[in-house]
């Protein structure tokens, strides 16, 4: 579900029309429907509903405070990869014991940050990294709290970039040298296992992944609780896929209703997920302005003020995004290529549209941006970075405001 809808002709994001705040704030710039933002976490948390569970948002998604603290003053945790993402969600108040930390490049002082805030759990991706993590607790008289991330070699069938639990990815370390990880970090006494670990992929169209991951994990935990290493947590990740064209991706219901299916039989377990998608995807659009119609003996082109910089996932993932006037027509549908300003053929953010007549000065509404669109944005060209809204209802605030040239050289 969403809350950006035509009402007579006009695209609102809740009840606020999107023309307004193009004409208040300026393009291009990311706006988020509260509501929907908000609706997306209770309907995992409902999901979930009489399973112990912990929902950690995935940060690294869509990163502003202000989307943070909805995080927070709903006691929900964090996913975090970074010590800066660390920093924005105890900065955002989420409670330093509902965070988990994955990554497979922790550096020394990312570790000894998140040591000294107390998180729940660092889940640790490779034997080096163990032995650094032990080092360091033990230097500052601490005990982290792990879990390995295991790689459960399972075909997420998603775009090759976001598939991390097959064997030839980088992430996690293989269930068969797991057990021993565990064996050792419970003889290590700056180490205390707690937790089992998986991320297979994003955007995930089927449970069948989600499935065949967990029960290789449930079995690690039955064997793990065997050699009496108490497992509590079971951390399945994020991956949840959206709609983003014609995909039909489990609702957060099948998904919970499956992975409950498999952990049935589990006492004294915490099930942990990581979702980050399905909670901001359809919770923002990009909203931009025609600079120029441009018609070329090949193409039609329609260039806007927003560019890879802004939203690169077209242009790296071959990602489709819907793509909307925010004053709609009935005009004949022709097919243009939605391109920006930047220096290069791969900027843009769709390719022979179908789309009805659109005239420079009008505004376009670049749909399902809200997840990896503003926290993949970049200052490429020295663009300033767009600004960042939040509607509730009928108001909207700025909670990022548009980068100035000032921002561009800072630090230089
Ligand atoms: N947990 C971990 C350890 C992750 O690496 C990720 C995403 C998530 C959770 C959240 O996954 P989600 O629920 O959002 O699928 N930039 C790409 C996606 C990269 C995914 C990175 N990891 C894109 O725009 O499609």
């Amino acid at each position: 579900m969403d809350l950006f809808e035509y009402k007579n002709n006009e695209l609102y994001c809740e009840d606020v029309p999107l023309a307004s705040i193009a004409q208040a704030i300026g393009t291009p710039c990311y706006v988020y429907s509260s509501t929907t933002f908000k609706q997306h976490l209770e309907d995992l948390e409902q999901a979930w509903e009489g399973t112990p569970h912990l929902t950690c948002y995935s940060v690294k998604v869509a990163s502003n405070l202000a989307l943070l603290k909805i995080v927070a003053a709903r006691n929900l945790g964090a996913d975090i990869v970074s010590g800066g993402e660390l920093f924005r969600a105890l900065k955002a108040g989420i409670e330093p014991s509902k965070i988990v930390y994955s990554g497979v490049g922790k550096t020394a002082s990312e570790m000894a940050e998140a040591l000294e805030a107390s998180i729940l759990m660092f889940n640790v991706e490779s034997a080096a990294e163990l032995e650094l993590l032990a080092k360091i607790a033990a230097d500052k008289n601490l005990t982290a709290p792990i879990s390995l991330r295991v790689n459960p070699d399972v075909d997420p069938k998603t775009h090759p970039y976001v598939a991390t639990g097959l064997k030839e990815s980088k992430f996690g370390v293989p269930a068969a040298e797991a057990l021993e990880l565990y064996s050792l970090a419970s003889q290590t006494p700056s180490l205390r296992p707690v937790g089992l670990d998986c991320h297979i992929g994003s955007q995930l169209v089927s449970v069948e992944p989600f499935r065949e991951a967990a029960s290789i994990l449930k079995d690690l935990i039955l064997r793990l609780r065997q050699s009496s290493i108490p497992i509590t947590f079971l951390d399945l990740g994020g991956g949840l896929g959206i709609n983003y064209f014609q995909e039909k991706p489990p609702t957060p219901a099948q998904y919970a209703g499956a992975l409950k299916e498999v952990l049935s039989g589990m006492p004294d377990l915490t099930v942990i997920t990581e979702p980050g998608r399905v909670v901001a995807g359809n919770s923002a659009v990009l909203l931009t302005k025609v600079l120029y119609l441009k018609q070329t003996q090949a193409k039609s082109f329609v260039i806007i003020d927003g560019a890879l910089n802004d939203l690169i996932r077209p242009s790296l993932y071959g990602s489709y995004h819907a793509i909307g006037l925010v004053k709609s027509n009935d005009g004949p549908l022709s097919p243009v290529d939605v391109v920006g300003p930047v220096c290069e053929s791969g900027d843009f953010l769709a390719k022979d549209r179908p789309l009805p007549p659109v005239a420079a000065g009008e505004f376009l509404a670049v749909r399902s941006a809200g997840a990896y669109g503003f926290s993949m944005s970049s200052n490429y060209n020295s663009r300033p970075r767009a600004a960042e809204v939040l509607v509730s209802g009928n108001s909207f605030e700025v909670i990022r405001n548009r980068e100035s040239y000032q921002d561009l050289i800072r630090g230089e």
